[in-house]
């Protein structure tokens, strides 16, 4: 039986039951025939106003209990875009809104399922990508060193130092792709400890000085004072600032200045790494920091890297609990700035 017969016979029950009562009193004469027919009237006439109070009241519960239903049934059917109006009884109004609350959970937690499956088929099609040129080219080589076509000893020498450069890029963007997916799950241990400035500045330049000397790059440097020591994890700053100084140097034109700044922010150190290079163009900027964007659309590999870089920078500044950020103008330069919070 539905909640709306089952309410209006309870109804109709109690009404019948009454008449038995009066019926059973007037045999044993305790009412004259007069007061039974008064009290016979008056139990008809509440009786009626009873029985269209019930229907009055419970057409709107049954429509909320409905709505509820009808919206849960969809949720079944794998819909989950789904909110019922809070409307009816309180009790109703209540369930009503729970069963919002729950269902915008839902909705969130398949919403991340998806978004993180499609990252993942992301990651493989990119990695697969990536992974194709250098293992192509090894191959290649390698075939061509074997078959012993070649035989001038330059060229031999050539081609093992291109076997060398493209084993180096497939590690390095193996170790990219480990260290990323290592800080998204969490698992990079955060031990800051008090680090020298100009020290780790040093540190970072000393590995560029081969490559900015090949493109004629010459390094400004500017430490405020006061920022003579730092709280950081130095590996993890380290590789910060190792990569926004690599793009700085890859994506500048020959001769070219890059200057670092670290200054006081009162509340923060901030980090400045400007360069004169070829510029990010507006639109792009708001996309870098995502893992494998690059503003070169083809991934050709002989211009940029697998486009992970920054995305590292962020996970890294961001567990040291600071931002990042990119200033730049198409065909001036960019300067790209980090923070590191005082406490
Ligand atoms: N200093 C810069 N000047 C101009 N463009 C830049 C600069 N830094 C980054 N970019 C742009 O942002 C993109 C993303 O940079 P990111 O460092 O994440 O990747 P990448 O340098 O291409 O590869 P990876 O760092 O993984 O070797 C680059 O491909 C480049 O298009
Ligand atoms: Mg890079």
């Amino acid at each position: 039986m539905n909640l709306k017969t089952t309410l209006l016979v309870t109804n109709a029950l109690s009404i019948l039951l009454f008449f038995i009562f009066l019926f059973i009193s007037y045999i044993r004469m305790f009412l004259s025939s007069e007061v039974l027919v008064l009290l016979t009237f008056i139990t008809l006439l509440a009786g009626a106003i009873s029985f269209v109070t019930h229907l009055l009241l419970i057409n709107p519960l049954l429509k909320a209990v409905k709505g509820v239903s009808s919206e849960a049934k969809r949720i079944a059917e794998g819909e989950f875009d789904v909110e019922v109006r809070e409307t009816g009884p309180k009790e109703i109004q209540e369930l009503a809104k729970n069963f919002n609350t729950m269902s915008s959970r839902v909705k969130e937690m398949i919403d991340d399922v998806k978004e993180s499956e499609r990252l993942k088929t992301e990651l493989i099609a990119n990695v697969s990508h990536d992974l194709r040129t250098p293992v192509a080219s090894i191959r290649s080589h390698v075939e061509a060193l074997i078959d012993q076509i070649l035989t001038d000893e330059k060229t031999r020498e050539q081609y093992l130092s291109t076997i060398k450069q493209e084993s180096v890029k497939l590690s390095e963007l193996l170790e990219e792709v480990l260290q990323l997916s290592q800080l998204e799950r969490g698992s990079v241990p955060f031990h800051p400890e008090r680090t020298k400035v100009d020290e780790l500045l040093v540190s970072v330049l000393s590995s560029f000085e081969r490559m900015a000397e090949k493109k004629g790059i010459e390094f400004v440097v500017q430490i405020d004072e006061r920022e003579d020591s730092i709280l950081i994890v130095p590996q993890q700053i380290h590789r910060v600032l190792s990569n926004l100084i690599e793009n700085a140097i890859r994506y500048s034109n020959n001769g070219r200045t890059i200057t670092i700044i670290v200054e006081d922010s009162g509340r923060a150190t901030i980090f400045r790494v400007t360069d004169e290079g070829e510029g990010i163009p507006f639109e792009e900027q708001k996309n870098i920091f995502d893992r494998f964007y690059r503003v070169e659309k083809s991934r050709n590999q002989a211009y940029g890297g697998s486009g992970l870089g920054l995305a590292i920078c962020k996970e890294f500044v961001t567990l040291h609990g600071g931002e990042i950020g990119v200033k730049s103008v198409k065909g001036w330069g960019s300067e790209f700035w980090f923070t590191i919070p005082k406490e």
